[in-house]
């Protein structure tokens, strides 16, 4: 059991946290066996400052055959006129792994979690569903045209791009729930590469996953039904690179901290446990992927141990499932806020409206992590 990982913390408060989720690691190791072997290096402004690049094809390279990438965070106010910014080395890895399934989970975990939410706990209470944002394709890419009175950005979705990040969906409602509905988010009503998105949509759903339920909700009224109603949305959520990077922003909203939000960006469908990946399969056995938290390098916080490291561990936990197959493993670890049962864990940082720094909230995760 076990793999290599290349790790990129970056920036700011990315080595501070990307430090303690390793810690998680190290007693993963020790309580399963499991060896990783870990190669540091460097994205973002770090890299700028060394390579005066945002990345090095030397990294990109070893991005191609390395079975995780563990990414902290690029940025900061330092580099703000540099050329390349350093968050584009991010961007360039995404295109060089071809990680087009960017998942983001949105899940009530515990009290420290609403105490921050602007919804109202009854609301919130029991939300459970898994945001996928086809990252690959769609308005952001393509053939851009910017003239002084003119901009257009061409919205093209190809058959390919739609059908292996439905199938990422798919394959994660079977692996969960088959009861669970999977809900496609497009704007088939005014745009052809959501109506195109939509019959391909429905096509893969009735030949590969018959079980699962699919069903399509237009995406602007999606955005007003997770604030009203987020729990009718448990299961799966998949949807285009635009509508997914902002409901994606809205769902994290729900959750209320920037420090609780993990993320992973998968090359292909996690493989169910015993099976083989049919896309992105690394050499572990899972699935070829980058995780990272949600939030930034804060450099507002950077080098005071005010970060919050649990977006950090939970991206740490996604990588254990996704990348490595170790799914019991990454249970223990995200479940780790809710192991106090109702309270949630008792040691907050300041987002979370506590007094802990990030080395103590990290102690109390390992402290909780160590005892499952
Ligand atoms: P940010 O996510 O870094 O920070 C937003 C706010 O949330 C700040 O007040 C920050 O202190 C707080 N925050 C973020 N993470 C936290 C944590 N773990 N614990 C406690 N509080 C936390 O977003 P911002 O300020 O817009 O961007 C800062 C820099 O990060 C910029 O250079 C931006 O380009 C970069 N960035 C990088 C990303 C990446 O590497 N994937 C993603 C988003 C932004
Ligand atoms: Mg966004």
């Amino acid at each position: 059991k076990g793999g290599k990982i290349l790790i990129l913390p970056g920036d700011h408060v990315g080595p501070e946290v990307v430090t303690e989720a390793l810690k998680v690691l190290d007693i993963i190791e020790k309580h399963t066996g499991a060896r990783f072997e870990r190669d540091f290096d460097l994205c973002g402004g770090c890299s700028l400052d060394k390579h005066k690049d945002s990345v090095t094809e030397a990294v990109l390279k070893k991005c191609e055959d390395i079975d995780a990438v563990f990414f902290g965070s690029a940025g900061g106010p330092e580099w703000g006129t540099s050329q390349p910014n350093p968050e584009s080395g991010l961007l360039r890895i995404r295109a060089r792994m071809q990680i087009f399934a960017n998942m983001r989970p949105c899940k009530f975990a515990s009290k420290s979690m609403v105490s921050r939410s602007p919804i109202k706990e009854e609301i919130i209470r029991g939300v459970d569903f898994m945001l996928i944002r086809e990252n690959c394709g769609g308005a952001y890419y393509g053939k851009k045209i910017e003239e002084e009175d003119y901009g257009c950005d061409p919205w093209e979705y190809r058959r390919s791009e739609i059908e292996r990040v439905v199938r990422v969906a798919g394959a994660l409602a079977m692996q969960h729930d088959p009861h669970l509905p999977v809900w496609s988010a497009d704007k088939a009503n005014v745009l052809a590469s959501s109506r195109v998105w939509r019959r391909i949509t429905h096509e893969v759903f009735e030949k590969e996953f018959p079980k699962v339920t699919l069903k399509d909700q237009l995406a602007d009224s999606l955005a007003m039904l997770l604030i009203t109603k987020p729990t009718a949305f448990n299961g799966v959520i998949v949807t285009d690179n635009t509508f997914g990077d902002i409901l994606s922003d809205e769902a994290g909203g729900l959750t209320g901290s920037l420090g609780l939000l993990p993320s992973a960006s998968l090359a292909g469908p996690p493989a169910s446990p015993g099976q083989k990946p049919t896309l992105g399969a690394n050499n572990a056995g899972g699935v070829r992927g980058l995780y990272e938290p949600v939030h930034g390098s804060a450099p507002d916080i950077s080098g005071k141990g005010l970060a919050n490291p649990v977006a950090q561990v939970l991206s740490l936990a996604m990588m254990l499932r996704y990348s490595f197959n170790m799914h019991d493993e990454a249970e223990a670890v995200a479940n780790v806020l809710d192991s106090k049962a109702e309270g949630g864990l008792e040691v907050r940082t300041g987002d979370l409206g506590g007094q802990a720094d990030t080395r103590e909230m990290s102690e109390a995760i390992q402290g909780e992590v160590g005892r499952l």
